[in-house]
């Protein structure tokens, strides 16, 4: 049964140091964060490992990449333009440094060059992969910094998370970053339709993180399987935070392709061009009366239109919940 909460651990501790000292060479300090196994009782089963909290200030890093990327190269990170393959570089070189084994898929959608980029994490059950992604384009009229650098910065820092930790996790663990959401979900849907059935057939869940630091935020779960749904709401109860029902859109991203596969997903979302309401900002702050991103698809899409808390927030979640359901 994929997304266990606790699992038998077989590895004696030894094992799970030397794995935590060869994947974090460069970061020795990250050893100390993996919880030895019981010294006599190494196959007793123990509470499941934390996620670390992820630094906000890494994630913003990432995203004053991505700004200066699109600065530039024409104002933007869009399919099929400079800025768009620039800021795959990025990510993939963090990868590589990190010990990912990542691979570039190529695809055509209106007439030019897409690519979706894949990053496996060495380890873990082959027959049981959990999926996290976020597209990484941006439209045509502005740099994508909520829509969707917040998504493709979380999931980066998540997977450099893993790797800093040496983290070992039951299942195996896979990060993705779509191409061509903007012009229909195309990066995605190339994807899951070129995955061969048996591959298909492993995924136990795919994560999506599509705008996740609304300048004006509301804080949206996918309503989709009940289960990863659950540990998004439980992180948020743990915070005191309200959740509602993401509504503005299903299927608006690149979970459909997973979901239309068979796939359990979920995500979070904290709102687009949709009005916040008054009940909305009693619960959340912020302004009643105004958007959730007053500059959706618009050129005024920067890190200025980013609000640190829910980036934060979010940040965290997503890695609560590949730690939660990895296990
Ligand atoms: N995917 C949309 C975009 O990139 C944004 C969006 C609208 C969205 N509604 C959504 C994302 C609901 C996730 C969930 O422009
Ligand atoms: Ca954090
Ligand atoms: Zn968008």
């Amino acid at each position: 049964m994929p997304l266990r909460r606790t699992r038998l651990r077989s590895r004696p501790a030894a094992a799970l140091l030397a794995g935590g000292l060869l994947t974090a060479l460069h970061v020795p300090v990250a050893v100390a964060a993996e919880p030895a196994a019981p010294a006599a009782a190494p196959e007793a089963r123990v509470a499941p490992e934390q996620a670390p909290d992820i630094p906000v200030a890494n994630v913003k890093a990432h995203l004053s990449q991505f700004q200066s990327i699109a600065a530039a190269n024409g104002g933007n990170r869009a399919h099929g333009r400079p800025g768009y393959r620039a800021s795959l570089d990025y990510v993939k070189g963090k990868l590589d440094a990190a010990g990912f084994t990542t691979s570039i898929q190529q695809f055509s959608a209106s007439g030019g060059t897409g690519y979706n980029l894949i990053a496996d994490w060495p380890g873990g059950d082959p027959n049981q992969v959990l999926m996290a992604g976020a597209h990484l384009d941006s439209v045509s009229s502005g740099p994508g910094i909520n829509d969707n650098g917040t998504g493709s910065a979380a999931v980066l820092e998540t997977a450099l998370a893993v790797a800093r930790s040496g983290y070992q996790p039951r299942e195996h663990l896979r990060f993705s970053w779509w191409g061509a959401e903007e012009l229909g979900l195309v990066g995605s849907r190339y994807y899951v339709s070129n995955l061969p059935s048996a591959e298909r057939a492993k995924l136990t869940g795919y994560l999506n993180f599509d705008m996740i630091g609304s300048p004006n935020p509301g804080y949206f779960v996918y309503d989709d399987d009940p289960q990863i749904e659950k540990v998004f709401k439980d992180f948020y109860a743990g915070l005191g935070v309200a959740t509602e029902i993401e509504t503005e859109g299903d299927g608006r991203s690149d979970h459909a392709a997973f979901k239309s596969a068979g796939v359990p997903v979920g995500g979070l979302f904290t709102g687009a061009s949709r009005t916040k309401s008054s009940a909305q900002a009693a619960k959340w702050g912020g302004t009643a009366g105004l958007p959730f991103d007053r500059c959706y698809h618009s050129s005024c899409d920067t890190t200025s239109n980013v609000n640190d808390t829910a980036l934060d927030r979010n940040s965290d979640a997503l890695a609560h919940a590949v730690w939660t359901l990895s296990e």
